[in-house]
């Protein structure tokens, strides 16, 4: 493995570095192996993200994954592929990765902000999971990285669904966000300190037909949504759910909910993006043309 690159982080993005290099060391365990819960979440996004890309054995190719945070979906496409690029703006989420896919010899880190990074040479396509929302310039960056893509090469965007029966459950919830903020101003106050600069938390919901406009323009044609992760937000020990169903009584929730996404995925293409309801994530796909 290389580390190839070094970049400028850009002043918005800055914040969410912060954030993710204080969550590099416990992002992967607690977001996609710690219980059951997650390593569902994990098998459902897997399984998205394989029938994304259409591996054939004999046209390994040259990728590039915005955002690899701690590795997780890098091993995954690594052995499919020629060479992987991964991207981030986290050096310790880099360091993570580096480690977990220490077997790859195909794998060259870039440490950099996504929304000015400049791919070199040509891809066979670009994946990127869970990052887009959190990157500010997210058009400006797709647009950019998919000139750098070969006729036939795919796009697969993995991110969090706007309209859905999970949102609102997550970090955006305005009685923790909002008291918690105010409380840390009030403090800076009394104590007379300054507003700290570019530590704020950058997120924004993208709809799949942003993506779809934004990749149309930028010469993809072919595209296809799916659920990622699909159930209910309703386990006491979920991330970010309703505390409704306790533990004992999780898994006929997790089967119920594991074939709704299968049914899901068997939808025509308007009633599956109508289903995207359910889910807390999606996956859109496209090719170049
Ligand atoms: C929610 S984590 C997802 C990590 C990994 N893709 C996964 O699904 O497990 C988001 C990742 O995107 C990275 N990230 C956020 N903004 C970025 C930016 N502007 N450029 C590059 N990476 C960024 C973070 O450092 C973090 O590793």
């Amino acid at each position: 493995m290389t580390f190839a690159q070094r970049l400028t982080i850009g002043q918005i993005n800055k914040g969410n570095q912060v954030i993710y290099d204080e969550a590099a060391s416990y992002y992967q365990q607690l977001r996609w192996f710690k219980t059951r819960l997650t390593r569902l979440e994990y098998a459902q996004t897997l399984a998205a993200l394989l029938a994304s890309f259409q591996f054939v054995p004999q046209r390994k190719g040259r990728y590039l994954e915005i955002g690899c945070g701690p590795g997780t979906w890098t091993k995954v496409v690594a052995p499919h592929a020629a060479e992987v690029v991964a991207l981030d703006i986290s050096a310790n989420m880099i360091e993570q990765a580096r480690r977990y896919v220490a077997d790859a010899s195909n794998v060259t880190f870039v440490h950099g902000d996504a929304a000015d990074y400049q791919p070199d040479g040509q891809l066979d396509g670009f994946f990127s999971f869970r990052v887009i929302e959190y990157v500010h310039g997210w058009q400006e960056m797709l647009t950019r990285v998919s000139s750098h893509v070969a006729v036939g090469g795919r796009a697969v965007i993995c991110t969090k669904t706007p309209i859905s029966v999970y949102r609102g459950t997550g970090r955006e919830r305005w009685f923790t966000t909002g008291v918690r903020r105010a409380l840390g101003r009030l403090q800076r106050w009394l104590q007379g300190l300054p507003e700290p600069a570019g530590d704020g938390f950058w997120q924004k919901y993208v709809s799949p037909s942003a993506v779809q406009q934004t990749l149309e323009q930028a010469g993809f044609t072919d595209f296809a949504v799916t659920p990622a992760i699909f159930g209910l937000p309703i386990f006491w020990r979920g991330t970010c759910q309703y505390p409704l169903v306790p533990p004992f009584a999780e898994p006929p929730f997790m089967w119920a909910f594991e074939q709704g996404r299968k049914l899901a995925n068997r939808l025509p293409p308007r009633l599956r993006r109508l289903s995207l309801v359910f889910s807390e994530s999606y996956v859109l796909t496209a090719t170049k043309r």
